[in-house]
């Protein structure tokens, strides 16, 4: 990390800044041999319970190698990996992941795609227990009447809650999410981050997300990652000190646009160094 960015310098930062550290990347390195590619160098990185903060850069600059690594579903080539003082080294039941795609199972309905981790775990038994939880989620999500529907049925929006629910049902203590909402249209996008920003801040939920979009990073988080590619690196820190809950129409403000373009300049000066 170069330079922290204080936004506002002045106000008050958002309350997670003082919550403990959750998740802890130390000199996270990761190269792909066989194509000579390094893809992440020496990334820091601390998470606050309670925090959501992103990552954004190109296509391709190393965010998913990142996620992967952070849950567990590929080892780094260096550095080490923490989550709640244990290393992960594999996959974990206190980290949720979603991804751009939903998919859901199409033979099954909606509650049962919800409680599939569950049954992956535990058993059939056990994910039947869990349909009442199940219920509340989906009902937390605007679902209530899909529970029994199948994914055809559903919107692409409404796949994405799905997915959603999908990946609460094992009370995970932090979310992982590769750019979620971004095969969704834009109003739908909009909506549909209002609705995870409710459901993170009900659950104060630890999140860390992906994306391409610079006013999606800005509406959602308390700290922006820009990343610079070959090899993924941090190159600025961004703190959003926006008051929560966020609004769409705090987007047309001038505090949002001067945040946009400091992000936008980073990146910019990322892809021509
Ligand atoms: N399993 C892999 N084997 C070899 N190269 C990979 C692998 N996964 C990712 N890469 C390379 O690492 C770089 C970063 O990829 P990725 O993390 O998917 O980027 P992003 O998510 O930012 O678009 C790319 O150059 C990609 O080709
Ligand atoms: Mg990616």
């Amino acid at each position: 990390m170069e330079r922290r960015v204080n936004a506002v310098p002045h106000e008050t930062e958002s309350a997670a800044q003082d919550a403990r550290p959750i998740y802890v990347l130390t000199d996270v390195s990761k190269v792909f041999p066989k194509r000579n590619v390094h893809a992440l160098d020496h990334i820091n990185l601390t998470l606050r319970e309670g925090s959501f903060s992103s990552v954004i850069g190109a296509s391709g600059c190393g965010k998913s190698t990142l996620l992967k690594i952070m849950a567990g579903l590929q080892p780094p080539s260096e550095g080490s990996v923490m989550l709640d003082g244990r290393p992960v080294l594999g996959t974990r039941d206190d980290i949720g992941m979603m991804f751009q795609q939903a998919t859901l199972f199409p033979w099954r309905t909606v509650i049962e795609n919800v409680v599939l981790p569950i049954e992956i775990r535990d058993g059939k038994a056990a994910a039947r227990a869990a349909h009442d939880q199940a219920r509340e989620l989906l009902g937390m999500a605007g679902l209530s009447k899909f529970a029994g529907a199948y994914p055809n049925e559903l919107s692409g929006g409404m796949a994405q809650r799905a997915a959603i629910c999908r990946m609460l049902v094992s009370k995970p203590s932090v979310l992982l999410l590769d750019e979620p909402f971004s095969a969704l249209d834009e109003l739908t996008r909009d909506f549909m981050n209002m609705e995870l920003q409710r459901i993170c801040m009900e659950r104060n939920a630890t999140v860390f997300l992906v994306t391409h979009s610079i006013p999606e990073a800005v509406i959602l988080s308390d700290v922006v990652y820009v990343m610079s590619p070959r090899p993924g690196r941090f190159v600025e820190e961004v703190v959003v000190n926006l008051p929560r809950p966020r609004t769409l129409d705090m987007i047309t403000t001038p505090r949002f646009g001067a945040l946009v373009d400091r992000i936008r300049g980073h990146l910019e000066m990322g892809v021509l160094e």
